[in-house]
């Protein structure tokens, strides 16, 4: 949002996100196995993006220490079920705050400003509202797609050395079940807003790369 949008809001007493103008939001969805983190560290590379995994950073405060939804968090992780939104919400939140305050260098990064890539974020409907809501709106939603074939097959071959307690066969038909339940009518929402950029990530890192950095020169 333009800065003079921003003054404008402030005069009339508007609601405004906490980053508002200041930030580009990408989400990045598709199945777990999709590609979401390796084609992310690519776009980290390419463009200087600030990039955050929901994942991830769910995962690192299941583990700190002193942390009130460490259980929750590793029971969610387990059953393949959605962590509730605030907790997600938050950590994100927490985060590009912590990535703004490193006023880092780089295109995209002047004046205050920040460009993030927010991955297998917002995995539910009332994820989406609730970032959107207070944290920052989204520019646009990258969707890697392809078979759950493909995603199975990836999954387990990462399992062998993940260490990831959720990439076993039984956890993955959860995280199956709830990815179409949940998330996908999150894509069919952004898809009626015309925000929706379709991957196929079937092909090898590479093919899916070129495509993808083609696809998010256009956004920025
Ligand atoms: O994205 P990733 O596969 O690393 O996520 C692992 C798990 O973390 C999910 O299966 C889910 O339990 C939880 N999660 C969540 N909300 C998100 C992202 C992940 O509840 N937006
Ligand atoms: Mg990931």
């Amino acid at each position: 949002m333009p800065a003079i949008i921003d003054k404008i809001a402030d005069a009339l007493h508007l609601h405004k996100t906490a980053f508002d103008s200041k930030v580009t939001v990408i989400f990045v969805l598709g199945g777990p196995g999709a590609g979401k983190g390796t084609q992310c560290a690519r776009l980290v590379q390419d463009f200087g993006f600030c990039h955050l995994s929901a994942g991830d950073l769910l995962r690192a405060e299941q583990h700190r220490e002193g942390s009130e939804y460490g259980q929750l968090i590793q029971t969610c992780i387990k059953e393949g079920t959605i962590v509730p939104m605030e907790v997600t919400v938050k950590l994100l939140k927490n985060a590009m705050a912590a990535a703004l305050a490193e006023h880092r260098s780089g295109e995209g990064w002047a004046d205050g400003r920040g460009r993030f890539l927010i991955d297998g974020f917002p995995r539910k409907m009332d994820q989406a509202e609730m970032f959107e809501h207070d944290v920052a709106k989204a520019t646009a939603v990258l969707f890697f797609s392809t078979t759950e074939e493909v995603l199975l097959q990836r999954l387990l071959e990462r399992g062998k050395t993940s260490g990831r307690e959720d990439d076993n066969a039984e956890s993955i038909k959860k995280r199956f079940n709830t990815y179409k339940d949940q998330t996908m009518p999150v894509i069919e929402h952004y898809e009626k807003l015309g925000k929706v950029i379709e991957i196929d990530s079937s092909e090898s890192i590479d093919e899916v790369h070129a495509k993808t950095k083609s696809a998010v020169a256009k956004l920025l």
